[in-house]
């Protein structure tokens, strides 16, 4: 007996990967995405890998057609697909810029816009959003990556007020620093001075960040709204 079902962008590796394992281990249906082709274990029969693009609504409107059809259509959207394209901003290409807000952004836009009607008729559902710290105190080299972010967190209090009343929660998770490919480029001297500005001494982990995204989309958080909760091992305090 299923849970519910769950969406996450971006599940090939990563957060959103660890993110889906947790889901599935806890017996949802669990939809997880990336532009390249993946396999999950195939072995878990509840997890089950679609090749989609969330910066093409073509993508995603085929992919909501063939989940309407298998009676998929979630119930929990986790919006986490995200890329960096880091350059001080004199530097910044026109593409560095728009690469990033078409993926972190606008892809957050089409898959909510597409999902969230099912959910008004359900009356029912939970969207999350995985932001960054970077978008709520900046980094240099990030002007694109920490604008995208922190219009996030405008788009979730702005949802989260409209669909409220449809028992909706709109929520966003804002990471610090996370072992996964996206900081694979910190050499260990850069990793050793980051563990010693973080109070809680290390970089976070995919399934630090699943067991937030899990509560927040479970019954015993059906109070919480238009949140952005940082989880960084205490490294932004405010
Ligand atoms: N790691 C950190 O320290 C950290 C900190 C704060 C916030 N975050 C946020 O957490 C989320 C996950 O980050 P991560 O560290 O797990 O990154 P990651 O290891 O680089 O994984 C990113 C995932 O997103 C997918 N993806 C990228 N662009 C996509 C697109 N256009 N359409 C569909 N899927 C796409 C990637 O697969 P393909 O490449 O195959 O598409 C991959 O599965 C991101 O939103 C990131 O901004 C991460």
């Amino acid at each position: 007996m299923s849970n519910g079902n769950v969406f996450i962008s971006g599940a090939s590796r990563g957060i959103g990967n660890s993110i889906a394992y947790h889901f599935a281990e806890n017996d949802y249906v669990v939809v997880g995405t990336s532009r390249n082709e993946f396999e999950f274990d195939k072995k878990i029969k509840n997890l089950i890998p679609v090749k989609l693009d969330v910066t093409s609504r073509e993508d995603i409107q085929n992919c909501f057609n063939d989940l309407k059809t298998k009676n998929l259509l979630p119930d929990i959207l986790i919006n986490n697909a995200g890329i960096t394209s880091d350059q001080i901003f004199l530097r910044m290409k026109d593409e560095e810029w728009d690469n990033v807000i078409d993926t972190n952004l606008n892809g957050v836009f089409n898959l909510s816009k597409i999902f969230v009607k099912n959910m008004i008729k359900n009356r029912k559902g939970r969207i999350i959003n995985i932001s960054s710290i970077s978008g709520l105190m900046g980094n240099s080299g990030q002007v694109n990556y920490s604008s995208s972010k922190s219009a996030l967190n405008g788009f979730t209090k702005s949802l989260a007020k409209e669909l409220g009343s449809r028992n909706i929660t709109v929520n966003c998770v804002a990471p610090g620093y996370i072992d996964t490919d996206m900081t694979s480029f910190l050499d260990e001297d850069s990793k050793k001075q980051i563990e010693k500005s973080i109070p809680l001494g290390r970089l976070g982990s995919g399934e630090d960040i699943s067991k937030l995204v899990a509560f927040l989309a479970s019954d015993e958080a059906s109070y919480i709204t238009g949140q952005t909760i940082s989880i960084d091992g205490g490294l932004l305090m405010y």
